[in-house]
């Protein structure tokens, strides 16, 4: 087994970890990435030669490169994730269990000799500013240079990291792409993977181990993100007493030049990256980004929840963005990007459905094959040139809308949470929580409604996603609904924690249509939180909870569009449709039995006294 180059690190336990971990995956070579720019550029050529990656026009989009997956591999795999906690009592309703021991023989029997024919590449990252007491260090083994590569952008990796944690304990996170290399064969420029019986993303919780194999795809491979930014980070931040949330960051200055942090958590597919991003159309009113998926939150001396995003890019869904929709993260990814899965165009350039333009005539689908707009599949369906969870990787630092304060180590004040999902009635389109319980409350019945076109249910069931951690959450749900109470019980006496809110972009009129305009025009309802934190804007007490009162949400500018009486509308406790909200929150909340506290039953009986 070849050295590539020396050992960065006099870690011991780093040193025979690595070592351990190439005796069973039997590499062809080991290298231990330093993170620089060089190596970056390094490792790119080298896919572009081997046919893996092809190299954007510069003219275009410069210092970028596009990638094809197999189409076996597009996505997070829900069902081949598992929390393997030493009892299945421990990973709870929510999560897919197998026994540690067991899961762990298999999959040593599935690593025995997968890198063979390969390099094993080991990268140092930190989830957060190098240094910051709120970071945290992994090093993740892998034989992907594409998975180098996008961890680069997606984290800060290298010498600087190794540097920090000296002596000290880092997350070991274990990655194969599960296809070994015959002697003298090479992948040929096709996308390695196993199939999906053999894909496994495993955390061991009590271990804190990440072993994840046989995927190359984003969350399944890029072990910071989902694995160690939350799987993981709930775990240890259930010990520690601290939060890692499924939620973007973004600074909120009113005209009079004031500033607010607010976070955000929404279940998939409900535009969180385009949230953090946003673009106000109520004058003056500024949104800067500090993160779009991951906040990790510990209070400072002062009772303040200070966020920082552990993350240092975007993995962001390409399909749907436009300069319409979302300036910010297209101007993000005009260079310097890594893209997966979106369209090629005949001069060296992306394309992908919703990107604001049409197709032009031909285009390279996301599989290599040739397209144009009328390409249907057997069915006769249009075919789509991008695949649906096509990706841009992106550098935070190339956003515009970056926040200055992107980085700082102490991490930034958090003034409100915001909890929602695409509810097309009951939910009006904002209201406060009562206090922290009932926000916790509100965080546990967070849920998407699901139509029976997308999925095999009625239309009209709600896909409950509590607080968007649905598939991110470590451990016992019910044991995390209790943290989020022992968080707020351990805030309380400072007298400085968040607000707490639910907001939803996606209520729908009886003949169908959206009532709210959403994207820059959800700026009027973040004015009002914003004036909510400061005790201030109109509001009524109803048995939901504070909501603004008609005249407290300001529609200058949206005539013609949003009228006083749609505001009422939206802003209305649908009584009729909350009673039928409790049965299904009591029908959720079944699953949690033994294991969901005692307050949060009390909440749910007191909001059915209430609108009794
Ligand atoms: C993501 C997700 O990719 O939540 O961020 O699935
Ligand atoms: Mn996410």
């Amino acid at each position: 087994m070849k050295q590539l180059n020396a050992v960065p690190t006099t870690n011991q336990k780093l040193v025979a970890w690595v070592n351990e971990w190439a005796a069973i995956c039997k590499p062809d070579a080991i290298y231990w990435c330093d993170g620089s720019k060089e190596e970056y550029d390094r490792l790119c050529n080298e896919m572009v030669e081997s046919g893996l990656a092809v190299r954007l026009n510069p003219e275009k989009r410069p210092n970028s490169l596009l990638f094809r997956s197999d189409p076996s591999d597009v996505a997070r795999v829900e069902a081949r994730t598992f929390i393997a906690s030493e009892t299945k009592e421990a990973a709870g309703p929510t999560n897919n269990w197998i026994d540690p021991k067991e899961l762990k023989k298999t999959m040593l029997g599935l690593y025995d000799g997968c890198m063979k024919g390969r390099t094993m590449y080991v990268i140092p990252f930190s989830m957060g500013p190098v240094g910051s007491p709120i970071a945290k260090i992994g090093v993740e083994i892998t034989d992907s240079a594409y998975v180098v590569i996008n961890m680069e952008v997606m984290t800060r990796v290298g010498t600087k990291v190794l540097e920090v944690l000296g002596d000290g304990e880092f997350v070991p996170c274990v990655h194969s792409v599960g296809k070994p290399l015959a002697e003298g064969e090479s992948d040929n420029g096709v996308w390695p993977c196993a199939p999906i019986e053999k894909k496994y993303i495993a955390q061991f919780p009590e271990t804190r181990e990440i072993w994840s194999f046989g995927s190359g795809y984003g969350g399944n491979a890029l072990l910071g993100k989902k694995c160690l930014a939350l799987r993981i980070a709930t775990v240890q931040a259930r010990d520690e007493g601290w939060l890692a949330e499924h939620m973007l960051i973004l600074k909120l200055t009113n005209p009079q030049g004031e500033g607010k942090y607010v976070t955000g958590a929404f279940p998939s597919a409900c535009g969180k990256t385009n949230l953090a991003m946003l673009i106000p159309t109520l004058p003056g009113w500024k949104v800067e980004t500090v993160g779009d998926d991951i906040s990790w939150m510990k209070f400072d001396d002062e009772g303040h929840l200070r966020a920082i995003n552990p993350e240092a890019g975007f993995f962001g869904v390409a399909p749907g963005t436009s300069m319409k929709s979302n300036k910010n993260a297209m101007l993000s990814c005009a260079k310097d990007t890594i893209f997966t899965n979106v369209a090629l165009t005949d001069d060296g350039d992306v394309w992908w459905e919703g990107i604001g333009y049409d197709a032009p005539a031909h285009l390279i689908d996301w599989k290599g094959n040739d397209w144009t707009p009328d390409t249907v599949d057997a069915d006769g369906k249009p075919v789509k040139a991008a695949h649906p969870n096509a990706r841009f990787t992106a550098k935070a630092n190339n956003c515009p809308a970056i926040a200055a304060e992107w980085e700082d180590p102490a991490g930034v004040p958090i003034a409100a949470f915001l909890f929602g999902g695409r509810r097309p009635s009951t939910l009006p389109l904002v209201y406060q929580s009562k206090n922290w319980e009932h926000g916790v409350f509100i965080g546990s019945t967070v849920g998407s409604e699901v139509t029976a076109a997308a999925l095999d249910v009625k239309a009209g069931t709600v896909r409950r996603d509590p607080f968007a951690m649905l598939p991110f959450c470590g451990y016992n749900m019910g044991d995390y609904f209790k943290h989020w109470l022992e968080i707020g019980k351990a805030g309380e006496a400072k007298g400085n924690l968040p607000k707490i809110f639910c907001v939803n972009w996606f209520r729908k009129s009886p003949e169908g249509k959206f009532m709210w305009p959403g994207f820059g025009d959800n700026s009027r309802v973040l004015a009002w939180v914003f004036d909510r934190c400061n005790n201030a804007g109109e509001y009524q007490e109803t048995a939901i909870g504070t909501l603004p009162t008609v005249d407290a949400i300001n529609l200058e500018g949206l005539e013609g569009e949003v009228s006083k009486e749609d505001l009422a509308e939206l802003l209305k406790v649908d009584k009729e449709g909350w009673k039928n909200e409790l049965e299904m929150i009591k029908e959720h909340y079944k699953k949690f039995e033994g294991h969901l506290p005692a307050e949060l039953e009390a909440q749910l009986k007191e909001l059915e006294a209430r609108l009794a």
